[in-house]
């Protein structure tokens, strides 16, 4: 596969620049095949690898990813264990061939949540992909929307009542310049598997005008070319942005 279908994509011209993906399903992954839920989650590993790859593979500049909610805190301890020893898991498999394949990994969210292990995982893949240029790669971590919107207005409250801030000037810009994605465009294309149309309170602000792919796959399933496939998807949408369309 698949130089074809990346030929496609080039020559449709419009590649996303920013690809944000919900990872879903893989608890009824594993569940289907009788397995434990965490046993699903070290699975979605190699569709984390897979979908780093493809991105790279098809130009796009910026992949985010929503690795844990806010809300995923309520889960189960033994879960959230799981699912915080895969982080450190990938942090120390994939830092090496990140840093080499020129992606920058970043990890946002409220991550002075995380255990001290954890937090020193996200430390060393950071510090490590620093400068990488092919590839920026967001670990949305411990991340809700909601708590990042409330995060911001405390931020710029803060500044104004400290004399640094006029009420009057904060737009939307200055808004944007206080949440996790500062200083990133907005996703272009929103991809979640599993099949299932909801937010669940990812990204609530960058995501206004971001065109949704729904796909049916469980994560770990999702393959390089499901991606692929999202992405040509996408270059047929005629983005409108509230007017009218030319011609
Ligand atoms: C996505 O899979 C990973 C996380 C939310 C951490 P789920 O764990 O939500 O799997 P399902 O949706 O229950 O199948
Ligand atoms: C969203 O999936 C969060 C992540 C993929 C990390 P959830 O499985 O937590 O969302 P709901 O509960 O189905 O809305
Ligand atoms: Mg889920």
């Amino acid at each position: 596969m698949p130089t074809d279908v990346l030929d496609r994509i080039r020559v449709n011209s419009h590649v996303p620049r920013h690809v944000a993906v919900i990872m879903d399903g893989n608890g009824r992954w594993a569940s289907r095949r009788g397995l434990p839920r965490h046993a699903g989650h070290w699975e979605g590993m190699k569709a984390v690898r897979e979908a780093v790859e493809a991105a790279c593979a098809a130009g796009v500049e910026i992949l985010t990813l929503f690795a844990f909610s806010t809300e995923n805190w309520k889960r189960p301890r033994s879960e959230i264990d799981a699912l915080m020893a895969l982080l450190r898991a990938y942090a120390e498999k994939e830092r090496e061939r990140l840093a080499r394949t020129g992606v920058e990994a970043r990890v946002l969210g409220e991550v002075d949540r995380l255990d001290p292990p954890s937090r020193e995982a996200v430390r060393r893949i950071e510090e490590r992909t620093r400068g990488g240029s092919v590839l920026r790669l967001n670990l949305m971590v411990s991340y809700g929307a909601r708590e990042e919107l409330v995060r911001a207005a405390r931020t710029l409250a803060a500044q104004a009542r400290d004399g640094r801030l006029d009420p009057e000037s904060i737009d939307a810009r200055t808004l944007e310049r206080a949440l996790f994605t500062a200083g990133l465009p907005d996703p272009d294309l929103l991809i979640r598997t599993s099949g299932e149309f909801r937010i669940s309170n990812f990204m609530l602000w960058q995501l206004a005008y971001t065109e949704l792919y729904i796909a049916s796959a469980y994560w770990p399933d999702f393959t390089r070319e499901d991606f692929y496939a999202a992405i040509l998807d996408y270059q047929r949408r005629e983005r409108r942005f509230g007017r009218v369309t030319a011609g």
